[in-house]
């Protein structure tokens, strides 16, 4: 079964077997099957959702779960919020404007990232100052080890920057996670009373100063992040990417300084804990990236944190470029570059 069409940055991997959920009971159906066991001896199930996120490498993945549980629904509104809920297998985007359509204003920031509703907790999506995280209520899953069904709540998802229990495993670096073990079925999001805009964002400073709206409605913003995305982001359907490949480091105030020193121009933002957040993609760039590339894997020529597939790239040529990256970025600013993608 190729995988190709399952992953937004058109890699060549196969899985010997692909089985659609669309419920909990499809399942559980699964995991009584003969098949299940020996499927999953090797490997954990692989649980796909958008592809959106992922860098396939190597070629057979055993078993390979793609969600496809739909619904998305008003849960309850009261004085000081809408609860919204919504199947895994939903497109994330989509279900951003429906909310809004719906007249329930919160989830605008996020417009336009790829991939699904269930993908969206896994790595805490964020953009344009709103991460997932602002907007969690709860999700429930179902434990592929043993059939149960389960809800945590934003303190049990353990969110991080670009991260989450999901992406750890238990013997990982944080002794704890779920990957591997969790399908997640619905996620639930509560959008407070009164709506606030998020407006810290440059690019969305320009925006206002450019059209003179300074009070905009969520609508507006909808529009602007889109407008702002497609400008500077490839559309996977076109050239196969995975957003940001790299995550944007963070060092301490004193290390910051020696940077500036030596390149005055770095693009970097003070944090709450102190910390400075350094632009990766500028990083980067500043290292002469955009446009190179290694193989059909290539920086694009837009936004040097984003690596694209040209055509035909395989797992490795991305993961090659990216390390030849991770090379030139750590030898000049004495950084090293974490993936934010997930790479099975
Ligand atoms: N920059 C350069 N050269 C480049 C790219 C960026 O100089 O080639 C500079 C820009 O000029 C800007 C700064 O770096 O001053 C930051 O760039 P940008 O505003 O495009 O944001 P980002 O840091 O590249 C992050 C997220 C995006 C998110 C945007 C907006 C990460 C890893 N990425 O990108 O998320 O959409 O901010 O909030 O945090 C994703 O995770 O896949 C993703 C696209």
């Amino acid at each position: 079964m190729a995988l190709q069409p399952y992953n937004s940055f058109g890699i060549v991997a196969r899985a010997l077997r692909l089985a659609r959920v669309r419920d909990e009971a499809d399942v559980r159906t699964l995991m009584a099957d003969a098949g299940w066991a020996s499927l999953t001896r090797e490997a954990a199930p692989f649980v796909l959702g958008g592809g959106s996120n992922l860098v396939l490498t190597g070629d057979i993945k055993p078993l390979v779960l793609k969600v496809e549980i739909r619904g998305r629904r008003l849960v309850e509104e009261t004085a000081k919020g809408w609860l919204i809920e919504a199947g895994g297998g939903e497109n994330w985007h989509e279900t951003v404007q429906w909310t809004l359509e719906q007249g329930w204003p919160g989830l605008e920031n996020l417009a336009l990232i790829p991939g699904c509703v269930g993908a969206s907790p896994v790595q805490n999506i964020g953009a344009y100052g709103v991460e997932l995280q602002d907007r969690f209520h709860e999700l429930d899953a179902i434990d592929l080890q043993t059939g149960q069904s389960f809800t945590l709540n934003a303190a049990q998802c353990g969110f991080g920057y670009r991260d989450s229990v999901f992406k750890h495993t238990p013997a990982g670096d944080k002794g704890f996670g779920l990957a591997g073990r969790a399908l997640i079925t619905r996620v639930r999001f509560w959008l407070p009373k009164p709506w606030k805009p998020v407006l810290g964002y440059a690019d969305l400073e320009r925006k206002m100063a450019e059209t003179g709206v300074s009070h905009p409605d969520a609508r507006q913003i909808f529009d602007w992040i889109c407008a702002i995305r497609r400008a500077k982001l490839p559309d996977p359907a076109v050239i196969g990417n995975a957003g940001s490949f790299f995550k944007n480091p963070t060092v301490s105030v004193e290390q910051c300084a020696d940077i500036i020193a030596r390149d005055p121009k770095v693009v970097h933002y003070p944090m709450a804990d102190g910390s400075i957040k350094l632009a990766a993609g500028w990083l980067i760039d500043a290292c002469g990236w955009k446009g190179r590339g290694v193989g059909n894997a290539g920086v694009y020529e837009k936004q040097a944190l984003v690596l694209v597939n040209r055509g035909g790239a395989t797992g490795g040529e991305v993961m090659t470029l990216a390390k030849a990256i991770q090379t030139s970025v750590y030898e000049r600013f004495g950084i090293l570059l974490e993936p934010e993608p997930v790479v099975v």
